[in-house]
């Protein structure tokens, strides 16, 4: 994991839809930005220790800028706020080089992105990639409203445009996504993508499975998630120090191990991103994240503690 950090300007802000800031990041020293592949995030450090992890937005082949998309919600634990204050045009802040737990498969015969409201900005960057690449996708982005929606002046403006389907839920019914239609017959070799509000993903995801399409070729970005990491208290080992500390009830992993001088880096804090990922080595954990697949976490080798807890008595870890 790495903690590399660079120091960013705010070239442009822009509010668009409803409650969405669309950021255009230059670097600070003028130079070109690290290489990223479709699909990755940047933590943003936002001041007073808050560090949140945003999708990228822009093509993966333009180096001067980062674009984001940022949805100010009041309901969550303050990064968003803290971005629409901070990300004032002309504002400098670090920013974590590009990592990517979302990435493209390769050989697919034909790639469908859905995004759902904010879920959008990782398919951007994925529509940018496989436009220039020359290969065969659409693009469908579905909202509660077109007014809510950012990002349709520039979609309906790009090179890909004709890939680009847009889906109100206020619109009539034959503007409604059919995954029956788009996936019902998809060649096979087809890979999903989708990203957007949990009980959105849900249903696709869903349909996707009922519709016969392999798992392998399902891929998704949850990038909210409301999940209990309250439980049994358990104990950790830090294998490396050997030091023991007991994880309370109402205590996360990371919180326990900070008490006794072990830093681990997070960032999302939901069991989202991957940042806190962690071997274990001995130990039943108990997953409450949406990073790991299924199949990962049954072989309960590794571990999110930023929000996941322990079914055995004793976790020990890789640290
Ligand atoms: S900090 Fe994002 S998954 Fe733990």
């Amino acid at each position: 994991m790495s903690e590399e950090t660079l120091q960013a300007l705010v070239q442009r802000r822009e509010e668009q839809g409803h409650n969405v800031l669309v950021v255009d990041l230059v670097r600070a020293d003028g130079g070109p930005l690290p290489a990223f592949d479709a699909g990755a995030h940047i933590d943003l450090h936002l001041g007073d220790g808050l560090v949140r992890p945003y999708s990228l937005a822009s093509a993966p082949s333009a180096r001067d800028r980062y674009r984001l998309g940022i949805l100010k919600d009041p309901a969550s634990r303050g990064g968003s706020v803290a971005a629409h204050q901070r990300l004032q045009a002309g504002a400098t802040l670090r920013i974590g080089l590009p990592r990517n737990h979302f990435p493209l498969a390769e050989g697919a015969t034909h790639t469908v992105l859905v995004g759902g409201g904010i879920g959008i900005t990782p398919m951007i960057a994925m529509a940018h990639a496989l436009s220039e690449a020359g290969q065969s996708f659409e693009l469908h982005y579905c909202g509660r409203t077109e007014a809510a929606c950012a990002f349709l002046d520039e979609l309906r403006g790009s090179a890909f445009a004709a890939q680009v389907h847009t889906h109100f839920d206020n619109g009539s019914m034959v503007q409604r996504l059919d995954l029956d239609a788009v996936l019902g017959q998809a060649a096979p070799g087809t890979h999903l993508y989708v990203c957007g509000p949990g009980g959105f993903m849900d249903w696709v995801i869903g349909e996707a499975q009922g519709l016969g399409l392999p798992e392998a070729q399902i891929h998704k970005e949850y990038f909210q998630v409301a999940s209990d990491t309250s439980g049994k208290a358990f104990d950790v080992v830090a294998q490396k120090s050997g030091q023991r500390v007991r994880v309370e009830a109402d205590q996360s992993i990371v919180e326990a191990l900070a008490g006794i001088g072990i830093k681990v880096q997070v960032s999302c804090v939901q069991g989202v991103c991957g940042t806190c990922l962690c071997t274990v080595l001995e130990g039943t954990p108990d997953h409450r994240d949406v990073f790991l697949t299924e199949d990962e976490k049954a072989d309960n080798d590794q571990i999110l503690l930023c929000c996941s807890r322990a079914q055995s008595d004793t976790l020990v870890l890789d640290l």
